[in-house]
């Protein structure tokens, strides 16, 4: 029997880990990182100090899928909607972005993990795609985890993309399937999530793969971004251990 989420809470990170099955974890988790404009606001301070913050959260949460042995990590760190928010913190999350990737490059080549980026990354600015260019080639060997960033990443933008790449490739219309149209999407050779994790609350996807998550195990906690600890991981990958994938099946019994 799984703990409830209050006894889980109760227990200290090596006890949480003890609990993990080792030999069950999410082959891929994938993170809609959201609430630190709250956590900012909820400290008085500038929306910028939450973002700050979520950097670190981002350095947890890579640690903690590496300790698992956790293949595939995608966070959603900046979407096609965030455009719409104000040019300073805009600009302001595009420095933090560069000065992670620029400040975390030569752990990451240590730790096996390899950048990936997904979204219009033609739309960022110069300097934030030569950074996330520089940091793939420089991980590109890394094969212990894939750590994928979507940025100026859009659910509805990537598949109608597909849709266009796949005619100008001239597929014909009975060709279409569910796999071959996979390959057209930003996210080609890597597996649907097995675990989406949502913090702060919210119940919506946001347009994150939404693709891709159609059998994923959703896990929403109230915890802000940046107060996500490791032990949070720990404890979304308990949940997510005892549920049961049925995939439109009977399931079990
Ligand atoms: C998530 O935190 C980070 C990004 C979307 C870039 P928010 O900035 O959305 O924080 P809230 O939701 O306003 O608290
Ligand atoms: C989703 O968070 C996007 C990212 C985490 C990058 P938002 O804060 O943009 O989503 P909404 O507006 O609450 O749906
Ligand atoms: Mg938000």
């Amino acid at each position: 029997m799984t703990p409830s989420k209050e006894e889980l809470e109760r227990l200290s990170e090596a006890q949480l880990l003890e609990l993990v099955d080792r030999d069950y974890v999410p082959n891929h988790v994938a993170i809609i990182m959201d609430g630190n404009g709250r956590w900012a606001r909820k400290r008085n301070l500038r929306r910028i100090f939450g973002h700050r913050q979520g950097a670190d959260a981002v350095r947890n949460a890579v640690k903690a899928c590496r300790e698992l042995d956790i293949r595939y990590l995608t966070l959603y760190a900046f979407s096609v909607e965030n455009w719409s928010r104000p040019k300073e913190e805009i600009s302001a999350l595009m420095k933090l972005l560069e000065g992670f990737l620029r400040k975390e490059k030569k752990e990451m080549i240590a730790e096996g993990i390899r950048l990936n980026a997904i979204g219009r990354l033609e739309d960022l600015p110069t300097s934030t795609q030569e950074e996330v260019a520089q940091t793939k080639e420089a991980t590109k060997d890394g094969d212990e985890l894939l750590l994928t960033m979507a940025l100026s990443y859009g659910g509805r933008t990537e598949i109608l993309e597909a849709v266009r790449r796949m005619m100008d490739a001239g597929v014909e219309p009975k060709e279409v399937n569910e796999e071959n149209f996979h390959r057209y999407l930003y996210t080609d050779g890597i597996p649907d999530p097995d675990l989406l994790i949502r913090t702060s609350g919210e119940m919506r996807i946001s347009n994150f793969l939404i693709w891709q998550v159609a059998y994923s195990e959703i896990y929403i906690t109230p915890t802000l971004w940046p107060d996500f600890a490791r032990r949070d991981l720990y404890e979304a990958v308990i949940e997510f251990q005892s549920r049961e994938r049925r995939f439109g099946g009977l399931g079990k019994d």
